[in-house]
């Protein structure tokens, strides 16, 4: 059975994140030594608090917000793309997209280091 601020790593394969406690808990996926990269942030888009372990991890290994995709660099907290809308809408909205992101990056998401042990990913 896992800790409270653990996940099983079975549960967690490249590309995912799953939720621990307040937590959004993912995997960046092989980094050079060709170990998996896990990360954890705090749940709520800086945005309009989404719960960021609904959203996904993409190709350059940002967490992906599920709502209206602001992304974020999970090594360091900050938003590093705007949101695309806002409340229901879903589009291009450039002004307001870079205003958010500038909010983003001073309002940074919480990190912990998430390691491997044994069979969990456990935040430290
Ligand atoms: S709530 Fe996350 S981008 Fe809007």
């Amino acid at each position: 059975m896992p800790e409270p601020d653990a996940v099983p790593a079975a549960e967690l394969p490249p590309g995912t994140v799953r939720r621990a406690g307040d937590w959004a808990v993912g995997n960046r996926g092989p980094g050079p030594d060709g170990e998996d990269r896990y990360f954890a942030v705090s749940r709520r888009c800086r945005h309009q608090l989404a719960d960021l372990a609904e959203g996904s991890v993409d190709a350059d290994g940002c967490l992906v917000c599920p709502w209206h995709q602001a992304r974020y660099d999970v090594r360091t907290g900050e938003m590093v793309e705007g949101p695309r809308g806002f409340l229901g809408y879903h589009g291009p909205t450039p002004v307001y997209t870079q205003l958010v992101r500038v909010i983003g990056q001073l309002a940074r998401l919480r990190v912990r280091r998430a390691t491997r042990t044994g069979d969990d990913v456990v935040l430290e």
